[in-house]
């Protein structure tokens, strides 16, 4: 029987730290899993100041570490993707807000969550900004990214 395909968009600030690598570990997951067919990803960030990069280094050195590659190519948020997308997962309160204000009715607000949502130890906390860190700040983001990627594979699964 086939399943109905899940658009999942991921949505940090600049789109070169968090979001790609939540897209690049949510990706990993479904592989692992036999998934792929069953989803559809993408990540953007909010301020567009990073449009056409690769991701930070540092994140993607730190995910190599792991054995996770990031090939996204950094763009800023579109009107489209409210309605392109059926689950937007946002990396901090203050994205939540800025996404949440391009929504025009529920039914797209509806849509919009915190990655950090099921989190066990800290449910609805922010996923920390590792640009203005040093190595472990990377380290840490990406712990906290690859436990809650592992619970929204779960759960939508
Ligand atoms: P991200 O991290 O939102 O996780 O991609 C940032 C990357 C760049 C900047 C801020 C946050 N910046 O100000 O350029």
């Amino acid at each position: 029987m086939s399943q109905k395909v899940q658009r999942i968009l991921f949505v940090c600030l600049g789109n070169i730290c968090r979001s790609p690598l939540a897209e690049a570990l949510f990706q990993s997951e479904i592989e692992a899993r036999n998934l792929v067919n069953q989803f559809k990803l993408d990540s953007c960030g909010t301020n567009g100041v990073h449009d056409g990069e690769r991701a930070d280094v540092r994140t993607r050195r730190n995910a190599m570490i792991h054995g996770i590659n990031i090939p996204h190519v950094s763009r800023r948020i579109k009107l489209a993707d409210i309605t392109d997308f059926d689950l937007i997962l946002t990396m901090d309160d203050s994205i939540n807000q800025k996404v949440l204000k391009i929504c025009m009715n529920d039914e797209q607000r509806a849509k919009v969550k915190l990655f950090r949502t099921f989190d066990e130890k800290n449910p609805g906390a922010d996923v920390p900004d590792p640009w203005f860190g040093g190595d472990e700040g990377f380290e840490n983001v990406f712990q906290i990214i690859k436990e809650n990627t592992d619970i929204w594979v779960n759960r939508l699964c």
